[in-house]
């Protein structure tokens, strides 16, 4: 199907807003400007209404009354999922990793506020087994798992529309593929000649979608993914390969090639949605001199990449910058990013006055 003929359904608020980062750009003698996708609106908004467009008007095409997708307790993609669900009519399955929490905090309480069903894996009989079990047995638990959840809204004669985790599919990548035409024009009016894009690495829709979209509408800027987490050669291999079909599905003529690519793995700090301190600095960091909300599980793993990858001369001085903002903040209201921040933020420097 030609991208220009893949019909979508807006369900977010575009075009989103650029701007440069006026602080941020003095203080690092650089100019950086910073894409608005954490403004799309609805509950929260982020990057993912962009893939939701395309994903969506495909579930009402094919008579489907369910939503169902997959993801990490504080999935992003998840909490977005619901919310279009919830506004045009439809249920909302997500099938998460992992036994439930003891409590809901960020995005599972808003899961939940907009009606999602949760459907969680208890993977803890075979936790301490090897990488190796572990990843069959997790593939067994997903399987049983997903079959019985379709089963469920089949026998409610509900029709389920699969949404892979992240909305990386094919169709989905399409809404980053049109976000990056829609930048180019954008920095036209702007009369701001780009060189370099920077978003997250993850499920690698956005990144994916842009790296194509760039090269089909010739936007002059490269994108740079700055991975959220570590990706081994086979792992990065079957990105390429999704970032491949995605090409092929959408018409797009382009030649992909990984070597053409710039992805950085050096930002992830401990792991995948683990608190660590770094990205926390540069979290407060935007928040300090921009006001602008970043998440300490994507976007702000993505900012240090941009600022550590401009301080070391990897990005040529001189050069025109920009954050993609993909979304996130309610992440912070985790338990963990909560628990982690209380220390830094919290602690004991609170002044108090009493009569
Ligand atoms: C806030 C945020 N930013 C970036 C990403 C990464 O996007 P993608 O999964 O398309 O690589 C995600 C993915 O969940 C996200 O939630």
């Amino acid at each position: 199907m030609k991208i220009e003929n893949l019909e979508k359904i807006n369900t977010g608020f575009l075009n989103t807003p650029i701007h440069k980062l006026e602080n941020i750009s003095k203080k690092y003698n650089t100019n950086i400007y910073i894409k608005r996708d954490d403004l799309t609106g609805f509950a929260f908004g982020g990057n993912k209404l962009r893939k939701l467009d395309y994903l969506l008007k495909d579930a009402l095409n094919n008579g489907c009354s369910v939503l169902l997708t997959y993801g990490g307790p504080q999935t992003n993609h998840g909490r977005l999922t619901a919310a279009v669900a919830a506004r045009f009519g439809l249920k909302c399955g997500i099938i998460m990793d992992g036994p439930a929490p003891k409590k809901a905090s960020g995005n599972l309480i808003l899961d939940k506020m907009m009606g999602a069903d949760l459907y969680f894996m208890d993977d803890s009989s075979f936790k301490n087994e090897s990488k190796e079990v572990y990843k069959q047995r997790y593939a067994e638990l997903l399987e049983k798992t997903t079959n019985e959840v379709l089963r469920y809204y089949q026998n409610m004669g509900d029709k389920v529309y699969n949404i892979p985790v992240g909305g990386s599919s094919p169709v989905g990548a399409a809404g980053y593929v049109m976000a990056a035409k829609e930048i180019k024009d954008q920095l036209e009016e702007m009369n701001v000649k780009m060189d370099y894009v920077f978003t997250g690495f993850g499920s690698v829709g956005t990144f994916g979608g842009m790296y194509l979209g760039s090269k089909y509408f010739n936007t002059g800027f490269k994108t740079i993914g700055i991975s959220v987490s570590h990706k081994n050669e086979a792992e990065l291999q079957e990105k390429v390969d999704y970032i491949k079909q995605t090409n092929e599905f959408l018409q797009l003529n382009v030649d992909v090639k990984l070597s053409d690519m710039w992805i950085e793995d050096g930002f992830v700090g401990i792991s995948y949605n683990v608190p660590d301190e770094l990205t926390r600095k540069y979290v407060y960091m935007m928040a300090r001199e921009e006001a602008i909300i970043l998440d300490p599980c994507y976007t702000g793993k993505t900012f240090r990449g941009m600022i550590e990858m401009i301080e070391s001369g990897k990005i040529p001085k001189g050069s025109n910058v920009m954050l993609l903002h993909t979304g996130g903040a309610p992440g912070i209201f985790s338990e963990s990013h909560s628990e982690a921040m209380q220390e830094e933020l919290w602690g004991e420097s609170q002044k108090e006055f009493k009569l």
